[in-house]
């Protein structure tokens, strides 16, 4: 497996396969990256992870130099799980400082939702990742359906602007334990009421519920009593991200919660 750290590198290396399926990464991997990297290889031969901690998708109070870091071990994950090349540059080969600012945005589906308690977030990853598209010139490219907002806005990018690459959401993988390693033991236990909650909703809508308000209270009652702090529960659209008040398609059940100093998202997919 080569680690490339430049642009050029990834060019000379591109050059050489005719189809590249991508796994975009800020690293500190676990088993969600690792089940991208596997479905990669089912959508090209020669399968690519970056790993780059991208500084503009944090807000001014998230904390950039928090962000776990591991590369050694990612390099080692990655390699198991076949990868062929890992491209990771460092900050100025990806911002080079003579180079304007440039914004890539979708307002109408980066303003909601995640977009509104981190409003620039979704610039930060479509900037980033509009560059690692043109850097690495994906024809697929597997992103998490856990961060089903990101998955949308970037598919609507990559739609929008004609860019011939296909997107591929990929179900998350869910640790039963709930572990997480920003949590103490006991918030991992309180941290587990978000999924609970959100199967309860969709066993609800299996059994025949279509009100939307009704579904959301079913999510907030274990996650109150486990004292989350509840950024939002939402009912939305998958396509325009907007609110919807019964369930008569598929709908995507959303939440965002803080459990002590960290913040968890969630969702699932229902009717
Ligand atoms: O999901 C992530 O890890 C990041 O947002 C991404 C897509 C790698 C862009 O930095």
């Amino acid at each position: 497996m080569n680690v490339l750290h430049t642009i050029a590198e990834c060019r000379a290396q591109r050059a050489t396969c005719d189809a590249l399926a991508l796994v975009p990464t800020m690293g500190a991997l676990h088993a969600g990256h690792i089940s991208l990297i596997e479905e990669a290889h089912r959508h090209a031969p020669v399968v690519a992870v970056s790993i780059f901690v991208n500084p503009t998708q944090f807000g001014p109070h998230e904390d950039l130099s928090k962000y776990p870091r591991s590369l050694e071990a990612d390099l080692e994950n990655c390699r198991a799980a076949g990868a062929d090349f890992v491209f990771n540059p460092d900050l100025a080969e990806m911002y080079r400082p003579e180079i304007p600012e440039i914004i890539v945005d979708l307002p109408a589906l980066s303003s909601v939702l995640e977009g509104k308690h981190r409003p620039t977030h979704f610039r930060g990853v479509c900037q980033v990742v509009a560059k690692l598209f043109n850097i690495l010139q994906p024809t697929a490219v597997c992103f998490g359906q856990k961060d089903f907002q990101q998955l949308r806005i970037v598919s609507a990018m990559v739609e929008t602007l004609d860019w011939p690459i296909r997107i591929v959401g990929c179900p998350p993988v869910r640790d039963p334990d709930g572990r997480n390693k920003y949590l103490s033991p006991d918030e991992r236990q309180r941290a587990l009421s978000i999924s609970r909650g959100l199967f309860a909703a969709r066993r609800e809508v299996e059994s025949g519920v279509t009100q939307t308000n009704r579904l959301t209270a079913t999510i907030q009652k274990p996650m109150l009593e486990n004292h989350l702090n509840i950024d939002y529960i939402a009912a939305v659209d998958p396509l325009t991200l907007r609110g919807v008040e019964h369930v008569t398609a598929p709908t995507i059940l959303a939440v965002a919660a803080r459990v002590g100093a960290t913040r968890l998202i969630d969702n699932v997919t229902v009717g």
